[in-house]
């Protein structure tokens, strides 16, 4: 045999055209690491260690000494053994640009847009950009939303990024959809903007003129090195020995053959995106893996006369382009099942999967969910097997599928490639899926067909199904198909089909997955669309054979995912008479943000190791609530590496915090009261084996009574915090008396995980002197950092020291746990003495940290026939989870929020916080608000239901008046609100569309689109004047320049960049001259959290007051001097001894509540805004597609419109997020199932509106703000609720199609399976429906 496992190979790999030789590379150590910790290149970022984010993008690169083409292509960092990378070229996001030599045209346009926040998965998406044009300088733009599809961003709302890449796309490439029969190049449509434009209103955002243009000739050369090698090396079996995995790499048939069969467990890792995340989330760890590198026949394509012979080994994108080519040459009736293939190949996974996944992988896999093998099935493939006693060859069917002894592999096979048959004439192939998301989202249900039939007839001479997703592996309909074969293709056959299909197809009712009624209902709607499919096809090929599809169905068979994205905005333009030297009012970029793109910007986990730096890994509960028997870390301890195991006990009378409840502990001792709870936390060398050890602590636990995860069980428990809060306003009972209707409801919105794309991270430094310690961490509050650390080391506050320079998002979820993170991880360092680093992985973060706080919300509502709302009795309930966290305040802030835009006359609310055995849920972007008032805009939309009038009516009759006193006697100006209503209906032509919707509707039965106006008010307030208070420094420096220091946090909203702006306005200087570092408890001590909105407002002001200070200071020697620089100024001052720093302060806002007389003044002021959302859904699969989207906003005087109008815009996502998409999974025993971007689906590119626009108000006082700003950073989140309520203006049209009259209830988020059950019809009606506690379900509803 010509591989030899006696010595290990060099690996040999180029990045950023650097030579890599790397002697003892092990197998388990993945690029991305390897770039972060050994090369240093932190550019490239961890978000979630399982393909699922992008955020770890990267280009390989390869060159073929067979073709002597280089392949370009982009693939996850995260995935990919360095093993793999033999002879590979890496280009990371430092490899393309830096501010030091040149950026690229890619990271300048991504910044230039404003196309980051935070910037965490900025390098990400340059490297995916990148990636594409390397291959294509000017690509369209479809193949720009493939790929960008496999990158995730939390902050921006992607729109800002899509125009970023849409400037290096063909010119002529425009939206060519004629979406709501308009194009985006139509004249009309863009009058009103130029119109604008003209009136001085308008203004682009960026100059594209001063971009640098796209130069493929600065691009590295492919390193001609690895060309001699690929040519000339003489083809070896190279093996890498890892501490537990040996890596064998074949490079010939042969080779391959003699491996497996002396290894015949070890799995072949092709593109590792099976055996990768099965090693890290399931700790699956083989001995030997098997990854062949460039064997011709594995990547070998022939043509034979009916088909194809496709290697196993080529990639799902090559595939992609093998089958494309194909369906070009061949004529379309022998390409059904290639199309079929295409159709899945372009949402399957993101192109970084697509990229290195291959064909072989995917049908071994043999994964429920494979949107290939149901289609490889029914179109009758055949594997070639081949090993080292020879080939054969097999069916691709349901006992292959199965793993059937006699149909599967041996385990010495392997297999070489795959045929795939062309159709045949008369013969239809159909592939159907729906996933939780359009894109990069594993399928619900998927599902193969195909027909053959009688030549010229419509008689069945074959037909075959395959469903994926129902069980644990593709699943073949077999006896159904058998029934019908023979049978004419008309609706006799349907019905009957629909009936054996689900007696065939069973799924019980605990199915893992769960979504059981949803999934047999997709079972039997993708049959009725393949049954539409067909009779169209049969139509066209024989006219006589059937009847016309009616026209009502026709619609249902279009695809309507765009991928072209309009946009206008519109914001206000700075005063002519405004000095240019002056920022404040314009579109000024996000100061990082040509850091963020270039990969320089350093996030905590960036900053360097330091000698002797330990990792920590914790060690969680894994019951929701139980005694905790023992606790054995003797296995751990064993580990090498492993310094030390921390449990309660250790912590002894330090394991609580002053601002906790009593029983409240840092690492649970005695009992457990959720799941994911910490329980201990490991410490070793590296980060690698505190996580090793970390499993194998051994928890015995006893399981307690009571449990209780839901609000329903809460209830029934009298589980609340207390005090239970309470407003009421006029007489509600007595106007219950005298109201015309009264109506009853509920409306249940589930919870929402921060997803922020940098995990909780936190490093901690010991000085060795005087207790000091450096705290770098990822938080909104360094000082509760500063102060949990200080408490849990028994030292003053003055000895820690708590660094943030910036957060990879927050969105209210770095605040308190992460102060309990940082106190144990400071525990540790303060013992062994030695820094400590805390970085969690995606799936803990999730776990441990909580979210935002699941609702239900019961009301009664009494209104006059006219529609007016004169009483409304409403509760909250917010599922608090195990600790008190901010769940009173939220519950707070939810009730003074409740009222939204509307004046009700009597109205008695009372909001309690559950208690209950999950994790804590706390601060979330609009704290409460975007719940609380999803309450009262669905109460409102069933007293429009039950009066019969429309929404918008009922809305505008009971909106504020221009002078007004809300609930708790707090004056209101609303004018503004009823402004940003009136603009809106205006800009959408609201009515003109509403009524082409209900043509549309008219004209479609299975598609119905919606439309939905929804106004929003937003009060600003922080709950104390206390809580408002802010502190700035600020230092001159001899040579004029400035240092800034303030205490809010930069997390992505660009408040460092306001505040230069702000410093340069007050003290008349260039922005260019002032810099700011970052946030420190050294600097601002007893800063308050950063958040509600009003970090800018608060520490803009806190700047104002010192930067005038220096002024005064200053103005005598400025007034001899007026000509003068900063420099002259700054050294006269000196030699006349001034101070050239100073401290600024902002007290806060006034602010008073007294919830005994539930009245008070505790907002400062309102932000008013309107959203305008259009959607289309599919009444069978439950799918939906955003057409468009108006936003009219009034921000008062916007500091920076580019930085706003991104909040706007992240905050809208955001909310569509929470109230369409995002869902969080738990079983019956509290244990969370969503766990990473592959479970919990966040907004993706596929979720923007096909049109967003965004317009602002023009410019209006607003008292007591800093140059009558408005904060803008939660209140569009609620906006996101437009898209909720035109769904349901969508499903209501479906539901009156089929008969169904007056009011119906929809939780939130509506997702595919919720739009589809509520658009019941004949299916949904077949299907089976289990009795509810007859059975355990696989989930509930917490
Ligand atoms: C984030 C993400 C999203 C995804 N989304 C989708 C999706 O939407 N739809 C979908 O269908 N799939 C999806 N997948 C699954 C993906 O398509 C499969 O993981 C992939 O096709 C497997 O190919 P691979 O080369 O990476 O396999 P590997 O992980 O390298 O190997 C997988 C298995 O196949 C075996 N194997 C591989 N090649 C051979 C061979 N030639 N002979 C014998 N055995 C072999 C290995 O032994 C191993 O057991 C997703 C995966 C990820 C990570
Ligand atoms: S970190 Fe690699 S895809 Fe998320
Ligand atoms: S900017 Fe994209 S995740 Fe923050």
């Amino acid at each position: 045999m010509s591989f030899a496992l006696n010595g290990p190979s060099e690996l040999l790999f180029y990045v950023n055209g650097r030579k890599v030789l790397e002697k003892n590379a092990d197998p388990e150590i993945m690029l991305l690491s390897y770039l972060r910790k050994k090369l240093h290149l932190t550019g490239t970022k961890y978000g979630c260690g399982g393909g699922g984010c992008g955020a770890c993008t990267v280009m390989i690169s390869r060159y073929d000494p067979g073709t002597k083409k280089i392949r370009h292509y982009s693939a996850n960092a995260c995935l990919l053994s360095i093993c793999s990378l033999y002879g590979a070229a890496v280009t990371t996001v430092e490899g393309i640009g830096n501010t030091k030599t040149r950026i690229h045209p890619v990271q300048e346009r991504i910044a230039k847009f404003h196309g980051t926040q935070c910037g965490f998965c900025s390098p990400g998406m340059v490297m995916s950009l990148y990636s594409l044009l390397r291959n294509i300088s000017k690509p369209s733009m479809d193949q720009l939303m493939e790929a960008l599809a496999g990158n995730l961003c939390r902050c921006t709302g992607y729109r800002p990024i899509v125009d970023a890449c849409k400037t290096f796309c063909k010119a002529t490439d425009c939206c060519q959809s004629k979406q709501n029969g308009i194009c985006c190049l139509d004249q009309e449509e863009n009058k009103l903007l130029n119109s604008e434009q003209e009136n001085g209103a308008c203004e682009k955002l960026f100059q594209e003129e001063e971009f640098l243009p796209l130069d493929p000739t600065q691009e590295f050369i492919f390193p001609p090195e690895l060309m001699i090698v690929a040519e000339k090396e003489l083809k070896r079996t190279r093996v890498f020995y890892g501490e537990r995995i040996t890596w064998i790499s074949p490079v010939t048939l042969r080779d391959l053959l003699e491996v497996k069969a002396k290894y015949p467990d070890a799995p072949i890792v092709m593109g590792n995106t099976t055996v990768g995340p099965d090693m890290k989330l399931k700790g699956i760890f083989p001995s030997v893996i098997i990854s062949p590198d460039g064997i011709a026949e594995l990547n070998a394509v022939n043509y034979i006369d009916n088909g194809l012979t496709i290697g196993a080994g080529c990639s799902l994108a090559q595939l992609k382009d093998i089958l494309t080519n194909m369906v070009l040459e061949l004529p379309e009736e022998k390409t059904q099942t290639y199309q079929a293939l295409l159709k899945h190949l372009k949402t399957l996974a993101g192109s970084q999967i697509r990229n290195v996944a291959s064909l072989g992988g995917n049908i071994i896999s043999r994964h429920s969910t494979s949107d290939l093998n149901p289609l490889l099935a029914v179109g009758n493939c055949t594997l070639n097997l081949a090993s080292k006693d020879g080939k054969r060859q097999i069916p691709l069917n349901d006992q292959f599928l199965m793993r059937a002894r006699n149909s599967d592999l041996k385990p010495e096979e392997i297999l070489v490639s795959v045929n795939i048959p062309c159709s045949r004439k008369w013969e239809f192939v159909s592939a159907f899926r729906q996933a939780p998301r359009q894109q990069n989202a594993l399928a619900i249900v998927n599902s193969g067909m195909r027909v053959l039939f009688e030549e010229n007839t419509n008689i069945i001479r074959d037909i075959c199904i395959f469903y994926g997703g129902i069980g644990s592996t593709t699943v073949c309909a077999k006896k159904f198909c058998q029934k019908l074969t023979g049978r004419a293709w008309n609706e006799d056959m349907l019905g009957e089909a629909c009936r054996l299909i689900l007696d065939e197809i069973f799924l019980p009712a605990s199915a893992p997955g769960g979504m059981v009624e949803y999934k047999r209902s997709l079972i039997v709607s993708f049959f009725f669309k393949f049954y539409l499919e067909v009779l169209q096809n049969l139509k066209i090929m024989n006219p006589s054979l059937c009847p016309c599809l009616p026209p009502e169905c026709g619609s249902v068979l279009e695809d309507f995912h765009s991928k072209h994205y309009e946009s206008v905005l519109r914001y206000q333009k700075v005063d002519t008479k405004q000095s240019p030297q002056d920022p404040i009012g314009r579109p000024i970029m996000h100061l990082s943000g040509i850091n963020h793109a270039t990969g320089e910007a350093i996030y905590c986990d960036d900053m360097p190791a330091y000698d002797q730096e330990l990792f920590l890994a914790f060690v969680t509960s894994s019951r929701a609530h139980a005694k905790i028997v023992s606790i054995d870390t003797s296995e751990a301890l064993k580990l090498p590496g492993v310094v030390d195991v921390l449990t309660g006990k250790d912590l002894q009378d330090v394991n609580s915090f002053r601002d906790f409840l009593e029983n409240e502990e840092l690492i649970a001792t005695e009992e457990v009261f959720s799941v994911g709870q910490l329980v201990c936390a490991v410490m070793a060398d590296s980060d690698v084996k505190a996580k090793l050890a970390a499993r194998l602590v051994k928890i015995e636990y006893c399981d307690l009574e009571p449990l209780i995860l839901t609000i329903e069980d809460a209830i029934q428990h009298n589980s609340f915090y207390e005090p239970e809060r309470k407003i009421e306003y006029g007489d509600v009972d007595e106007a219950f008396k005298t109201v015309d209707q009264i109506l009853e409801g509920e409306i249940h919105i589930g919870g929402q995980e921060h997803f922020y794309m940098e995990t909780q991270s936190m490093l901690v430094v010991p000085y060795g002197e005087h207790k000091e310690m450096d705290v770098y961490v990822s938080t909104q509050h360094p000082k509760l950092a500063q102060d949990i650390v200080a408490s849990i080391l028994r030292v003053p506050s003055n000895k820690i020291m708590c660094h943030v320079k910036r957060v990879g998002g927050a969105f209210g979820g770095k605040v308190s746990t992460t102060g309990i993170l940082a106190a144990i991880t400071a525990f540790a360092a303060n013992r062994t003495g030695c820094p400590v680093r805390c970085i969690l992985e995606r799936g803990e973060d999730i776990l441990i940290t909580g979210g935002r706080h699941p609702y239900l919300g019961k009301y009664k509502v009494g209104f006059m026939n006219d529609g007016r709302i004169m009483a409304l009795d409403i509760v909250h309930y917010a599922n608090g989870g195990f600790r008190l966290d901010e769940s009173i305040f939220v519950i707070e802030m939810g009730l003074l929020k409740l009222d939204n835009a509307y004046k009700i006359p009597n109205l008695r609310c009372r909001g309690l916080a559950c208690k209950t055995n999950l994790p804590s849920n706390t601060a979330f972007r609009g704290f409460g608000y975007p719940q609380a008032a999803l309450i009262t805009e669905s109460c409102i939309t069933k007293v429009a239901a039950q009066s019969g009038l429309p929404p918008e009516k009922i809305r505008m009759i009971n909106m504020y008046k221009e002078m007004d006193e809300t609930f708790y006697k707090q004056e209101i100006n609303a004018s503004n609100l009823i402004k940003c209503w009136n603009e809106c209906m205006a800009i959408s032509s609201y009515y003109a569309r509403k009524a082409m919707v209900d043509d549309f509707n008219k004209k479609n039965y299975w598609k119905k689109k919606g439309i939905a106006l929804i106004p929003m008010k937003f009060p600003i307030g922080l709950g104390s004047v206390a809580a408002g208070q802010a502190g700035a420094l600020v230092h001159i420096y001899l040579d004029g320049s400035v240092l800034v220091t303030h205490c809010g946090i930069e997390m992505g909203q660009g408040v460092h960049t306001k505040m230069i702006q702000v410093v340069s306005r007050e003290l008349g200087m260039p922005m260019d001259n002032i810099h700011l570092r970052g946030t420190s408890t050294e600097t601002i001590p007893n800063a308050n959290a950063s958040g509600g909105s009003a970090v800018a407002d608060l520490n803009g002001m806190a700047l104002q007051d010192a930067c005038q200070i220096l002024l005064k200071r200053l103005k005598p020697i400025i007034s001899k001097n007026p000509h003068g620089t900063w420099k002259e100024w700054a050294q006269e001052a000196f030699n006349q001894s001034i101070s050239l720093s100073a401290t600024g302060y902002f007290r806060g806002y006034e602010y008073e509540m007294d919830w005994g007389k539930g009245e008070g003044h505790p907002f400062t002021y309102f932000v008013y805004g309107t959203a305008c959302s259009e959607v289309e859904i599919d009444c069978l699969t439950g799918d939906h597609k955003n057409i468009r989207t108006d936003i009219v906003m009034d921000v008062g005087c916007s500091i920076n419109p580019a930085l706003d109008i991104g909040q706007i815009e992240g905050a809208f996502i955001q909310g569509v997020g929470l109230y369409t998409l995002e869902e969080l999974k738990y079983s019956p025993e509290g244990i969370l199932y969503t766990l990473g971007p592959e479970q919990y689906k966040i907004p993706s590119f596929c979720d923007i509106p096909s049109e967003f626009n965004v317009s602002f108000l023009p410019p209006s006082e607003v008292a007591h703000t800093l140059y009558s700003s408005k904060g803008l950073g939660e209140s569009a989140f609620f906006l996101g609720s437009s898209v909720f309520f035109a769904l349901h203006d969508a499903i209501l049209a479906a539901r009156q199609d089929r008969g169904f009259s007056g009011v119906f209830t929809l939780n939130s988020p509506l997702t595919p399976e919720k739009i589809r059950m509520a658009c019941e019809d004949k299916f949904t009606k077949m299907i089976p429906k289990d009795e509810p506690g007859s059975y355990v379900p696989w989930n509930i509803c917490i």
